[in-house]
């Protein structure tokens, strides 16, 4: 098997994690257990691992790859944000750390019949989980021009959302949107190139349509307090994520886990009895150095926010 998803951050996550305190950690989004085998290779024999993957071929290549660790894994096809009932289910009552590596893997970007990359033809899919019921073409079909619109300037922050909806809609009149080439000549045509030379105009759109067909961004705050509370005392969450939405929800949930109290600032006594249950190791995002980027250009976005623990 070749063309692994390269684990970005390794050294950091390695440092963070704190990986000899470790009974159980949580990799919630597996892809091709890059990190998982760091951390296996990293933690004593008694640390465990469950792993959960949206996608049946992450966990497939993530099977084979991990095999040598196989009496330490627990592989699980699922949604992260089901967390609860996976950890309930496994009998797993408390975890001592987390990782969410968010966004797409590398075997999915490069294989054309996913539909996910801009540069390769194939059909308009772009569901990490084929078994879904709705891809991105559906979705250009199943939307009103209002839908549309707030899915390309809400989660692709595309200035030019209303004339890439335009666009889309007359094209739409001739002949169907069935392909990633399609689609992103289509949105080029509509959108000018910005002074980003190095960046498609199409990037934003296929982005936002990525993460409507996947709901990525609404389960993420929930799913978030989920995984915080199943963490022992002095465990760690590690949350790396690669677009500003969802490093805002990331950063949003962490401090207001910090802080405990929700009383309005005019009460002068507290009376929500929230208690600060997190403290922020990482007071700004941790970005990949110059030598990872330059090894692995998919890590150049990544921001990692780290939190420990403090009561559980
Ligand atoms: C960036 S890759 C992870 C790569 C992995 N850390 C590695 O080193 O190989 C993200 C993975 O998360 C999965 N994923 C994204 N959202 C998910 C969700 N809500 N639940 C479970 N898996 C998810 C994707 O299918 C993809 O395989």
């Amino acid at each position: 098997m070749s063309n692994y998803h390269l684990p970005v951050l390794a050294e950091e996550i390695l440092k963070f994690l704190n990986p000899s305190q470790m009974n159980w950690v949580v990799d919630g989004t597996l892809g091709d257990g890059g990190h998982a085998e760091l951390i296996l290779k990293n933690t004593p024999p008694h640390c465990r691992l469950l792993g959960i993957d949206r996608d049946p071929s992450a966990i497939k290549r993530a099977t084979e790859r991990l095999s040598k660790y196989k009496e330490r894994i627990l592989l699980v096809h699922g949604n992260y944000k089901d967390i609860k009932e996976i950890l309930m289910k496994e009998q797993i009552e408390k975890i001592d750390g987390f990782l969410l590596d968010l966004g797409v893997s590398s075997p999915q970007l490069d294989t054309p019949e996913r539909g996910f990359s801009l540069k390769k033809d194939g059909p308009l899919d772009m569901r990490m989980n084929p078994g879904d019921p709705r891809t991105a073409a559906d979705l250009l079909v199943e939307s009103s021009d209002k839908e549309l619109y707030s899915i390309i300037k809400g989660y692709g922050e595309e200035r030019f959302s209303k004339r890439i909806v335009r666009a889309i809609r007359k094209a739409q009149a001739n002949s169907p949107v069935r392909t990633t080439f399609q689609l992103a000549r289509i949105v080029r045509d509509a959108a000018p190139q910005t002074h980003h030379f190095r960046i498609d105009p199409s990037t934003r759109t296929f982005q936002a349509l990525r993460i409507a067909v996947n709901n990525e961004l609404e389960p993420l705050k929930q799913a978030l307090k989920d995984f915080l509370f199943a963490l022992n005392k002095t465990g760690r969450a590690l949350v790396i994520s690669f677009h500003s939405l969802e490093d805002r929800i990331v950063k949003q949930v962490f401090v207001e886990k910090a802080k405990g109290c929700i009383c309005p600032p005019k009460i002068p006594i507290c009376v929500c009895g929230e208690k600060s249950s997190l403290k922020i190791l990482t007071r700004k995002p941790i970005r990949p150095s110059l030598l990872e980027t330059q090894m692995n250009p998919r890590a150049s976005s990544a921001k990692l926010r780290v939190a420990a623990k403090i009561y559980a």
